[in-house]
């Protein structure tokens, strides 16, 4: 199975795709992961992605390519799960254009649809574990007590300035993802307001009936 776990800023797309993953055994590539944990490594494309995540706009397509295609090599091509990725139109060519020279089929894309206001607070109350990567929601998902507070640290691009700028972004450079895909093939609409539990039970339904 291969999907394309898309949908705005804080849609929930890290999260459902941790329960994807361990529930049809795929394996999760997140762009936005693979970019943090190369700035924590300090590289160039750390670097160079670091100066634009921070600010709340796309790393450039040529740059997010790169990486991406290198983590699909090493996950291999018959299950896995892309999340953050493609994030522009130009990178949903390059990827049909990759996958169909190897032969493969365009993943199922699965959007998860969840209002404006909803997202700003998701993202605004988003913390994670320093120590382990856990990602947690102060109210929605809280962190264990025992975690100590100077653990619990926020994302440089959760902040109110940045976050406006990724919605921006996102309404300009990846909304016509969407689009892109439906003109393609199977697109799967999934309500993603509710329970976590909740969003992951229509998200299973769904790929279980195709
Ligand atoms: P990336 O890390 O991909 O961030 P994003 O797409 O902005 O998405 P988020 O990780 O913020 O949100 P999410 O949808 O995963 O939500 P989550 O599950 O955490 O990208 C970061 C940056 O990297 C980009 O801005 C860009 O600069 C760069 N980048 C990455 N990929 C790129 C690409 N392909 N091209 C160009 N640039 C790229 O949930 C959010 C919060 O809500 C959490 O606290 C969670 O606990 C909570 N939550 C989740 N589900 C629910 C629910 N159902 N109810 C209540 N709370 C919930």
């Amino acid at each position: 199975m291969r999907i394309i776990l898309f949908g705005p800023p804080g849609a929930g797309k890290g999260t459902q795709a941790a329960l994807l993953r361990d529930h049809y055994k795929l394996s999760h590539l997140s762009t936005g992961d693979l970019f943090r944990a190369a700035i924590k490594a300090q590289s160039d494309v750390g670097m160079l992605a670091q100066s634009y995540m921070n600010k709340g706009e796309l790393v450039p397509d040529e740059v997010v390519w790169g990486i991406a295609q290198l983590g699909m090599e090493k996950v291999g091509f018959d299950n896995f799960i892309l999340d953050g990725f493609p994030r522009t139109v130009v990178q949903s060519e390059q990827l049909s254009h990759f996958l169909k020279g190897r032969g493969e089929a365009e993943p199922i894309v699965i959007t998860l649809e969840v209002g404006a206001d909803s997202l700003v607070q998701r993202l605004s109350r988003r913390r994670s574990d320093a120590e382990t990567g856990q990602v947690y929601h102060l109210d929605y998902n809280p962190p264990p007590a025992d975690i100590p507070a100077e653990r619990l640290i926020q994302r440089p691009d959760d902040h109110p300035d940045q976050i406006r700028r990724r919605l921006a972004v996102y309404e300009e450079e990846t909304a016509p993802v969407k689009t892109y895909y439906q003109q393609r093939g199977a697109v799967i609409e999934i309500d993603g307001m509710g329970d976590m539990d909740v969003v992951f039970g229509r998200i299973t339904e769904a790929l279980d009936a195709l």
